[in-house]
C-alpha cells in the first residue's frame, strides 16, 4: 500500500532506461566489529568516546553488525529490487596503520561483499574514504596537527585507494574517492562537530586542501590500478538564500554559498579556490606546483547529496563565512530538524550541469530522518519518509526534463544506522533495524521504492 502524501503520479518516465536505482550505506555507520580481523581504530571510534561528544554516549561498536549480517542485508536490496548499491571501504579495516602493511582479512571482507552483490544482481558503487580515517595517521604530527592537515594523509589516501583498487578492481566498475569533504573538513576541523573535534579554521583549512588533493591523487591511483574503473566524486551542497533583500544579508549568502558549494566544487572543476573566501579564511594554502591540476583531474561522474536548503543572514559576531542560519518559520522539516524543500535538489543538479558543465551525475544520497516505530502489526509506517522520498524524487524528474544528464539515485539509507554525533536515535533507513535485537523489518517507504522501481522497469 502506497502512503503517498503527494496524488500526483511521479513522472517516470523522465528518467533514462538504464536509470540506476540504488541505496547508499557506509562503513562505519553499520559494519560494528570495529576490533575484528584487524580493523584498528579510526578517528570515529576515538570521538565517539569523548564525553558528550555523541547523543546518548552511542558509538559504531555494533552498529547494524553488517560486517557479520551482510549476506541478509544483501537479501533486503534484493527485495527492494535495486540495480546499485553504494558502499564505503573502512581504511582502518585495509591499511589499519594508514600507511605501511596491507591487512588480508580486511580486504577479504570487501571480497566476499563485492562477489555476494554480483551474484544477487546488484553493482557495487564503492567509496573510498567516507570519514574513518585510521587513527595512527592523526596521531601523526609533521608540520601540523595530523591527520588530514598533514599533506602526506593526502599521499598515503591514493596508495590506500590503489590497494583496495587493485583487490576489486575486476569487478567493481564505479568509485568514488571521497565523501562530503565538506564534512570532514568544516564540521570536523571547524565546528568541531564530527572527528577529530577540531575548531580551529588554520587545521581546517588546510584539512581542505589535502581532502582535495587527496581526491585527485586516489583518482590517478583508481585509473593506474584498474583501467576500467569510473571515478566521481561525491559532495554535498545546500542551496542558499539571503533572509531578507538587505544588501548585508544577500552578501553574506554569497559568502554561505561559496563556503558551502564553491569552495568544494571550483577546484575541482578547474576554477580553482574562491579568491574572496581565501581571503576571508585568512590562511595561507599549502599549494605546490601542480597541486591545481591534480585536484581538477577529469571525472567519469559527480555525486550530489542532498538533503535540505539553508537560508542566512548577515552576521559579523559568529564564525566564517559570518553568516548565521536562519530557521524559517512553518516550513516542513524532517526529524533532523532539516527543512524540506525538493527544489533545491532541482536547482543543484541543474547548477552542476550549467555551471559546471557535469556530463553524468548521480544524487549519491538523500533521504531523511524520523522517528519511526514499529507498530502492533509488525510494521512501520513512514509517510512522511514516503512522502519526501516522492517529492525528491519528482524533483530529480524535472531536473531531467531540463537537461540534468541524472543516471542514478541513491536513497539514503538501506539501513537505519549510526547517524554520526546523532547516534542511533535518527533513523533514515528504508529497513528499520532494532539494535537490541537486530532485527530489520522493511518499511512502507522501502516497500514504496521497490514499488517505483519495477514500475520505472515495466515501462523501459
Ligand atoms: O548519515 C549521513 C551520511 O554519512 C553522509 N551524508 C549525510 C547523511 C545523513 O546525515
Amino acid at each position: 500500500m502506497s502512503e503517498s502524501t503527494d496524488s500526483r503520479p511521479l513522472d517516470l518516465e523522465a528518467f533514462p532506461p538504464d536509470f540506476s536505482w540504488g541505496t547508499a550505506t557506509s562503513a562505519y555507520q553499520i559494519e560494528g566489529a570495529v576490533d575484528e580481523d584487524g580493523r584498528a581504530p579510526s578517528i570515529w571510534d576515538t570521538f565517539s568516546r569523548i564525553p558528550g561528544a555523541i547523543d546518548n554516549g552511542d558509538h559504531g561498536d555494533v552498529a547494524c553488525d553488517h560486517y557479520h549480517r551482510w549476506p541478509e542485508d544483501i537479501a533486503l536490496m534484493k527485495s527492494l529490487g535495486i540495480d546499485a548499491y553504494r558502499l564505503s571501504v573502512a581504511w582502518p579495516r585495509v591499511v589499519p596503520g594508514g600507511d605501511g602493511p596491507v591487512n588480508k582479512a580486511g580486504l577479504d571482507f570487501y571480497d566476499r561483499l563485492v562477489d555476494g552483490l554480483l551474484d544477487a544482481g546488484i553493482a557495487p558503487s564503492v567509496t573510498l574514504y567516507h570519514w574513518d580515517l585510521p587513527q595512527a595517521l592523526q596521531d601523526r604530527v609533521r608540520d601540523s596537527r595530523g591527520g588530514w592537515t598533514e599533506r602526506a594523509t593526502a599521499e598515503h589516501l591514493a596508495t590506500y585507494a590503489s590497494v583496495v583498487a587493485e583487490r576489486l578492481g575486476d569487478r567493481v566498475t564505479q568509485w568514488a574517492t571521497l565523501n562530503e569533504p565538506l564534512c570532514s573538513g568544516w564540521i570536523g576541523h571547524l565546528e568541531g562537530r564530527m572527528a577529530p573535534g577540531m575548531t580551529d579554521i588554520t587545521a581546517a583549512v588546510r584539512a581542505s586542501y589535502h581532502l582535495l588533493l587527496g581526491h585527485g591523487l586516489a583518482t590517478q591511483a583508481v585509473r593506474a590500478a584498474a583501467p576500467g574503473a569510473r571515478i566521481g566524486l561525491v559532495t554535498n551542497h545546500s542551496t542558499v538564500e539571503a533572509a531578507t533583500t538587505r544588501p548585508e544579508d544577500i552578501a553574506a549568502a554569497h559568502r554561505m554559498d561559496a563556503h558551502t558549494n564553491r569552495w568544494w566544487l571550483d577546484p575541482v572543476y578547474g576554477r580553482g579556490f574562491p579568491v574572496e573566501m581565501r581571503e576571508l579564511y585568512g590562511v595561507e594554502l599549502p599549494e605546490r606546483p601542480g597541486d591545481a591540476e591534480t585536484m581538477a583531474a577529469p571525472l567519469d561522474w559527480h555525486g550530489l547529496n542532498y538533503y535540505f536548503p539553508v537560508t542566512v543572514a548577515d552576521d559579523r559576531t559568529g564564525p566564517v563565512p559570518y553568516a548565521r542560519e536562519v530557521r524559517l518559520p512553518d516550513v516542513p522539516r524532517t526529524g533532523m530538524d532539516w527543512q524540506i524543500d525538493a527544489g533545491g535538489l532541482e536547482s543543484f543538479l541543474l547548477r552542476l550541469t550549467e555551471d559546471y558543465g557535469v556530463r553524468e551525475i548521480y544524487v549519491t544520497e538523500n533521504g531523511s530522518a524520523f522517528p519511526d516505530t514499529v507498530g502492533p502489526d509488525g510494521a512501520v509506517h513512514d509517510p512522511e519518509r514516503t512522502g519526501y522520498l516522492e517529492e525528491h524524487l519528482a524533483a530529480c524528474a524535472r531536473a531531467v526534463r531540463k537537461g540534468a544528464p541524472l543516471a542514478g539515485y541513491y536513497a539514503w539509507s538501506l539501513l537505519d544506522n549510526f547517524e554520526w554525533a546523532y547516534g542511533y536515535d535518527k533513523r533514515f533507513g528504508l529497513v528499520h533495524v532494532d539494535y537490541a535485537t537486530q532485527k530489520r523489518t522493511m518499511k512502507t517507504s522501502g516497500r514504496r521504492y521497490a514499488e517505483l522501481i519495477r514500475a520505472h522497469r515495466a515501462g523501459r
